[in-house]
């Protein structure tokens, strides 16, 4: 079965995303019927007036339906939370502006539990109303497509954390000593409304305010701090665009160290609840590995660096939340381990500033962050990475050789074929075209998406450009097929 478009039917499959993305854009007169709900329509008689009609619940995601929100595009958001660990409780003000895609009548946003007070939309109030993790808001005029538009949400309540019996321990959680906030693939709408989806990528500005003494982190640069009557409001800019599952926020005890690095704000912190050693030291190495990446891939895509080691134990994975992955303890246990700080850090390039359409593709972040430690221990001198596809080609469960990356399912999404096998595709990509056109097109890859968003499809059309190779066979054997491809030569 061949799943990897050829050259004249891509632009096709790209079209496709692009329209479920949007939603339907309702413009003229029998564009098809008002929506009953909706603000009064004009009451002019011209041909061209517009139909405001609701934008969907969902992005179109084929995986996650629900997951985003379509007819808009979120430009930036500002979040503004407070958050009491005695208490549980959190309290937030999230502005955001955004630009309509479709004539809105009425629009979504990810929510999950918590209480909305009051929305505003251009400063007037709008209503609102939710059914599960879907808050619609209706604003007293329609929405014009192409016009941008700003809201502000006030909302409050104890936060619960996402978790899926499938993919595991996500969103905002209770800890000991404050809280954690992050997962994927969803997160974000555990703790501020959102157009949760890696399609709407947005920059933020993040403000944390806990009580005295307490430690908080997130995103981005740290853009100043201040206390009055007991809390202390930590300020956070993540101003390179972010998808919305790379948002994170760390509230409680930690040890931080601050610098500068090449001109960007360095911020690593470890739990004060795990001796000081080795995670402290893993973190040290963040720029070192940073700088090792760079000279693969190109300029390090992010204004900040980072990295924060949490002590819950319910958390088990780490994280590549932007410029500041989180990790938890256990990486870190059995000693320093620079490894899962290059995994983490290749995905700035690849997840984060390069990021995906659809969660389908998420080989493309997975295959790459996996590949990225494999150079990285060749790198350190140890196994070479041809070393560590031929012990993954050699090693890997019947699991893998069934399972494709290129479309795993939902309950593979975060398996063994995605991160082992998409780092052979890489590799066998490598091996194909040659060190020159590989390493030449890795850095093609990420300049050219730079900041946006790509699917399998044109991560194939590139790596053809570049290397001026027909390379639908091989992606379509290692990305596709239910059985183990023939060795790369
Ligand atoms: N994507 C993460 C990484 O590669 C790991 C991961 C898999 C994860 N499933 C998750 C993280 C669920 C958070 C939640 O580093
Ligand atoms: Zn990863």
């Amino acid at each position: 079965m061949r799943q990897v478009r050829r050259t004249g039917r891509r632009r096709v499959a790209l079209l496709a995303v692009a329209s479920l993305a949007v939603g339907p854009t309702l413009v003229g007169c029998d564009a098809g019927p008002a929506d009953p709900d909706g603000p009064p329509l004009s009451t002019t008689a011209s041909p061209n007036v517009r139909r405001f009609s609701p934008g969907q619940p969902g992005v179109g995601d084929p995986y996650f339906p629900t997951y985003g929100n379509g007819g808009y595009d979120v430009r930036e958001y500002a979040v503004k939370v407070r958050y009491d660990p005695a208490s549980d409780l959190l309290s937030g003000v999230v502005g955001l502006r955004a630009t309509a895609t479709a004539d809105l009548s009425r629009f979504n946003l990810d929510l999950a539990g918590l209480t909305v007070r009051a929305v505003t939309v251009d400063g007037e109030p709008a209503t609102h109303a939710r059914d599960g993790d879907e808050l619609t808001v209706t604003p007293a005029a329609g929405l014009p497509a192409g016009n941008g538009f700003a809201v502000e949400i006030r909302y409050d309540g104890k936060p619960t954390p996402l978790d899926n019996a499938l993919l595991g321990a996500g969103g905002f959680r209770h800890t000991p000593d404050g809280a954690v906030a992050l997962g994927q693939p969803e997160s974000a709408s555990s703790w501020f409304p959102v157009n949760d989806h890696p399609s709407d990528k947005a920059t933020y500005d993040i403000e944390v305010t806990v009580p005295d003494g307490v430690t908080a982190l997130s995103n981005g640069a740290p853009v100043g701090r201040s206390s009055s009557g007991g809390w202390t409001t930590w300020r956070w800019a993540e101003r390179t665009p972010m998808a919305s599952y790379l948002s994170t926020l760390v509230i409680g005890d930690y040890r931080v160290s601050t610098g500068e690095h090449r001109g960007r704000p360095v911020v690593t912190a470890v739990s004060e609840r795990l001796p000081k050693g080795a995670a402290d030291a893993s973190m040290a190495a963040t720029v070192e590995v940073a700088d090792y990446l760079e000279s693969v891939f190109g300029p390090y895509p992010s204004g900040a660096y980072g990295g924060v080691v949490i002590s819950d134990n319910r958390i088990t994975y780490a994280l590549e939340t932007q410029s500041r992955p989180v990790y938890s303890a256990g990486f870190f246990r059995a000693g320093e381990n620079t490894s899962v700080v290059a995994h983490e850090l290749a995905h700035q390039w690849f997840g984060n500033s390069v990021s995906i359409t659809r969660w389908q593709d998420i080989w493309l972040n997975e295959g790459l962050a996996t590949y990225a430690e494999w150079l990285w221990v060749e790198h350190r001198g140890g196994k070479t990475a041809q070393r560590s596809f031929d012990d993954a080609y050699a090693g890997s469960p019947a699991g893998v050789w069934r399972t494709p990356p290129g479309d795993p399912g939902v309950a593979e999404l975060f398996g063994d074929s995605v991160y082992q096998r998409g780092a052979m595709t890489v590799h066998a990509l490598r091996v194909t075209i040659g060190d020159d056109a590989f390493f030449r097109f890795l850095r093609t890859w990420a300049t050219e998406k730079r900041d946006g968003n790509a699917t399998t499809d044109e991560f194939v059309a590139t790596a053809e450009q570049v290397s001026g190779r027909q390379l639908d066979d091989l992606f379509d054997a290692w990305l596709f097929g239910a059985e183990r491809p023939a060795r790369p030569r």
